[in-house]
């Protein structure tokens, strides 16, 4: 506890980007990655095998996109630097570990941005004021790269909500569920949108439903994606993301994790 706040404090990170929770979300990440390792190891060799596989199937190795790229914990990133002429690192905040492992790469670019556009949206909208507009922007970002091979979205669609959904309740805790519950499909919908306009190959890796289980019975199942519909997977894999006591006493927490190695071809 006490070396996460310290880390939550003394970590650069934009204002707007710490108020969204985007910082408490990686160092959290990190510190249930430190916890889990073991149980987490499958779940991260699959997804990093299926990113491999598809770089490799790519004839054409000028540029790769990870969109998501947060801890680089999925991310076999020394292995793609050596198949791509330059790999860009996409996500809403880099902490240090990860710009130290990226420096020590040639072709290796950080980019921070918000990948729905919403965050810098709904801050401006609450310093002024106003309520919120739910209307959920396309995003536009790196579709006009022409150098682009291969665009992997790395365990982030199911993630893309979730901050804004907690800002949202912090800051207008009077809206409607139904209304915060469209909102989330719609930015999952939408991510799925924008990478489908790309031209090249795109690799998915998401997780698909949470399970909390006891044994071998389910006690309650959700659906990470709030209702948006996707293609049969190419891969498929069981994710043991918090065994017990990390959320529960006497139960564990299981998301089922599906993987395209060519997403648009589905
Ligand atoms: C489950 S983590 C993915 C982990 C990452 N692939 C790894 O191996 O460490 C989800 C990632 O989505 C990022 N993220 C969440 N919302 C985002 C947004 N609006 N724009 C860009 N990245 C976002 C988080 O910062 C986090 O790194």
């Amino acid at each position: 506890m006490l070396f996460e706040a310290l880390q939550y404090l003394f970590t650069p990170c934009p204002a707007d980007v710490r108020a969204l929770g985007h910082l408490s979300g990686l160092i959290s990440l990190g510190s249930r990655h430190r916890r889990c390792r073991r149980a987490w190891a499958p779940h991260l060799d699959k997804s990093r095998a299926l990113f491999l596989d598809a770089a490799r199937a790519c004839r054409r190795r000028r540029t790769l996109l990870v969109a998501g790229s947060g801890l680089l914990l999925d991310v076999p990133l020394e292995e793609l630097a050596g198949l791509f002429e330059r790999v860009i690192l996409c996500d809403v905040l880099h902490l240090p570990g990860v710009r130290r492992r990226a420096r020590r790469l040639p072709g290796v670019e950080l980019d921070c941005r918000d990948l729905t556009d919403l965050g810098p949206r709904l801050l401006a909208e609450l310093r002024a004021g106003r309520s919120p507009d739910l209307s959920v922007p396309a995003p536009e970002h790196f579709l006009d790269r022409q150098d682009l091979d291969l665009v992997v979205s790395a365990n982030l669609l199911s993630q893309l909500p979730l901050p804004l959904l907690g800002f949202l309740a912090r800051n207008h805790p009077d809206l409607e569920p139904e209304a915060l519950e469209r909102l989330a499909r719609e930015i999952v919908e939408a991510h799925l949108a924008w990478l489908g306009r790309f031209h090249c190959r795109v690799c998915l890796v998401t997780d698909m439903e949470r399970l909390k289980v006891r044994g071998g019975t389910i006690l309650e199942s959700e659906d990470p994606l709030f209702g948006a519909a996707l293609p049969a997977p190419e891969r498929a894999w069981d994710w043991d993301m918090a065994p017990r006591p990390e959320l529960w006493p006497d139960a564990d927490a299981r998301h089922r994790v599906h993987g395209w190695l060519d997403f648009r071809a589905g």
